[in-house]
């Protein structure tokens, strides 16, 4: 079985079936496609299944043309029809893994993915889970329920987990060139994983079980929640202390070892850094264990918004304004720059904040025309502004939480009264200075 799954990938007669068309399904199934690979792209959004199927494109950095090529070249096809997941030899699963409300993982992405794929099991297939999750999931959600079939795992069919490290927005990296980490349920099965990825990602790394693979992702992911809260709550003291951290920062940045720069913000952002973390902890509990640096980075970074909405009260304050009733100008409601991602954006806590506190709400993003309601948000009535000099006139403050690079912020600066800045976006900013607010 082994054997001949692993010929048939090698020699691109595989099929590829990819369950999560989003940020991490869509570029996969693209990289598989344009490697010559038949693919299937499975979700259950209808509307995103025909845009993908007449060639459409619904995530901005990724350019409709290369979906087209696939699709006329019929290498591409996307489908609702789970009972297709027969057909696949290969299965990427790339479904959301979100924290519920009470901040516990959300496994029903996954757990429906798996039932679906456990109706349609066979010999000679390849599972490979890619949805960020704690140490224990890939075992827990999938082999569990895959043994119910009487087919054996790394003899009859194969498992493995291979965390996504999409960078949506950054130019320097692609999927192809982004190091690929898979772990495998036997070690025939990560043979047949490590020979997957390789037809389509520049380099592979084998770890030794499916639960160092998971922690991985996690690892990587803590370790960015807990310096993004260092330099946060760095920017706390250095500014009681007049000390400009954006600064210090850069000099430090230039000691060519040991050193990895971060940067302050507005709090933490996107699908996985706020998110991710929790994953850990949680499981964690099942050890007796508590994640201190973990607890301590979520404290520090989820009181980043009450910070900022408390600068902007008292910029307000000193030209004799209060936060109710003044016109506030959000720039930038993505998570980060050049994105046209708003999920758990900070910015959206900021604005929820401040409308709380009775502030009139604007904002102008050139990524999000407008916002949708959410699990946590309901801003739903708004749609961006054209940043005008008119408009950033008619308000009270400009607060830039997003820093895209084709905002002007000279041309902000000049013509918008008060600006307070989360993202030290101003830096080069020579004119108008006196009227920006660092937060
Ligand atoms: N976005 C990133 O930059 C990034 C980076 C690394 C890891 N991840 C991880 O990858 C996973 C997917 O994230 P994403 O950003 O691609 O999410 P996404 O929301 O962009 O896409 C998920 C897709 O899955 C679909 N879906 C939901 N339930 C489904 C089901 N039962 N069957 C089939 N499709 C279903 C949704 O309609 C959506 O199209 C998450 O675990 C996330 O943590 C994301």
């Amino acid at each position: 079985m082994k054997d001949d799954l692993i010929r048939k990938i090698r020699e691109h007669r595989a099929t590829i079936g990819v369950v999560g068309l989003g940020y991490v399904g869509l570029p996969l199934v693209l990289r598989f496609g344009e490697e010559h690979f038949s693919v299937i792209g499975f979700d259950v959004d209808p509307v995103k299944v025909t845009k993908l199927n007449s060639g459409e494109s619904y995530i901005r950095h990724i350019p409709a043309s290369r979906i087209q090529t696939l699709v006329k070249e019929k290498q591409f096809q996307a489908t609702t029809d789970f009972g297709r997941l027969a057909e696949a030899d290969c299965i990427i699963i790339c479904v959301p893994t979100p924290l519920t409300a009470k901040k516990d993982p959300d496994l029903q992405y996954i757990e429906k993915t798996a039932d679906a794929i456990l109706k349609t099991l066979r010999k000679g297939q390849v599972i490979s889970l890619e949805s960020t999750t704690y140490p224990g999931t890939t075992d827990e959600i999938l082999l569990d329920r895959f043994r119910t079939t009487g087919l054996e795992v790394g003899r009859d069919y194969f498992l493995v987990f291979s965390p996504e490290r999409e960078d949506p927005g950054n130019p320097k990296f692609s999927t192809r060139s982004i190091p690929k980490v898979v772990g495998g349920t036997t070690s025939d099965c990560l043979d047949v994983g490590v020979t997957l990825y390789g037809q389509v990602i520049d380099k592979v790394v084998s770890v030794s079980s499916t639960r160092a693979a998971e922690l991985v992702k996690l690892l990587e992911n803590i370790y960015r929640s807990v310096n993004i809260a260092l330099v946060n709550e760095l920017k706390l003291l250095t500014e009681r202390m007049g000390i400009d951290l954006w600064e210090v920062i850069d000099a430090a940045a230039t000691k060519p070892f040991g050193y990895t720069p971060f940067y302050p913000g507005p709090g933490l952002g996107g699908h996985c850094i706020p998110i991710d973390p929790f994953y850990l902890s949680w499981k964690a509990k099942e050890y007796d264990f508590s994640t201190r640096f973990i607890q301590l980075a979520g404290e520090v970074n989820t009181a980043i918004p009450y910070y900022v909405v408390e600068k902007i009260g008292a910029a307000l304050n000193d030209r004799s304004k209060s936060i109710r009733g003044s016109k506030v100008l959000v720039l930038g409601v993505a998570y980060k720059k050049d994105v046209d991602d708003v999920r758990e954006s900070p910015a959206l806590e900021i604005m929820e904040l401040l409308q709380h506190k009775g502030a009139l709400l604007s904002y102008s993003d050139p990524y999000i025309a407008r916002l949708h309601k959410m699990r946590a948000y309901d801003f739903s009535h708004m749609s961006s502004l054209e940043l005008t000099n008119d408009v950033l006139r008619s308000h009270d403050v400009a607060v830039i939480t997003t820093d895209h690079s084709n905002f002007d912020y000279q041309r902000i600066v000049e013509a918008a009264p008060l600006i307070v800045d989360t993202r030290n976006a101003t830096r080069n900013v020579t004119r108008g200075r006196e009227k920006i607010v660092r937060a």
